[in-house]
């Protein structure tokens, strides 16, 4: 494992309350986005051991426009200059089993980084990756708690590894035309962003 600093290339967590308790996130009336059915071609190729469990579900559900608003207006103008992100609920379900289940490596097809305010987090860990070879060397990791506020680099291999069953719920911000990079630089600058609820 690398040391801090390299680590922050991958992942990064901000002091950022984001009120996210007036959103109607119940999936059971909301409409599926996305369902990641299908192993990630990458994380085929580079797990390591075929020995290994995906969880049963990962969903992404659309938010309602106003509730998109409501998460949106508690950026930073800053942020917002550069991109106003897609905001997503997102759930990940194990199985019910006690073995620990994964969700392979993977780069998000479809935005360079995100923005996860985790509402329930389970001891869930994330694990990113860079190809030397046909190897995959562990880079960062970073275990999420409820109510924390992350920054992913998306564009890297990065893994989730499950050792409950309980759901992970997370509102998912993506940011698909400004890099990592340019959007931990601008949250850098920011002073600590307390909400009161
Ligand atoms: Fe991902």
């Amino acid at each position: 494992m690398e040391n801090i600093d390299s680590q922050q290339l991958y992942c990064k967590q901000y002091d950022l309350q984001i009120d996210v308790s007036g959103m109607r996130l119940d999936s059971s009336n909301m409409d599926v986005d996305y369902k990641y059915e299908k192993i990630p071609r990458d994380g085929l190729r580079y797990l390591k051991s075929s020995k290994y469990e995906i969880p049963k579900t990962i969903h992404t559900y659309r938010v309602s426009e106003e509730d998109s608003k409501k998460v949106i207006d508690q950026l930073p103008q800053e942020v917002l200059n550069l991109e106003i992100p897609f905001v997503q609920y997102l759930e990940i379900t194990p199985r019910d089993i006690d073995q620990t289940q994964t969700f392979p490596a993977h780069i998000d097809p479809h935005r360079h980084c995100s923005l996860n305010i985790y509402l329930e987090a389970n001891g869930e860990q994330t694990h990113f990756f860079e190809k030397q070879g046909l190897e995959l060397v562990e880079m960062a990791r970073f275990t999420a708690a409820k109510e924390q506020v992350w920054v992913l680099n998306t564009s890297k291999l990065h893994s989730v590894t499950i050792n409950t069953k309980k759901t992970r719920k997370v509102v998912t911000l993506s940011f698909s035309r400004i890099t990592y990079q340019e959007l931990v630089q601008v949250l850098d600058t920011q002073p600590q962003k307390i909400i009161n609820v």
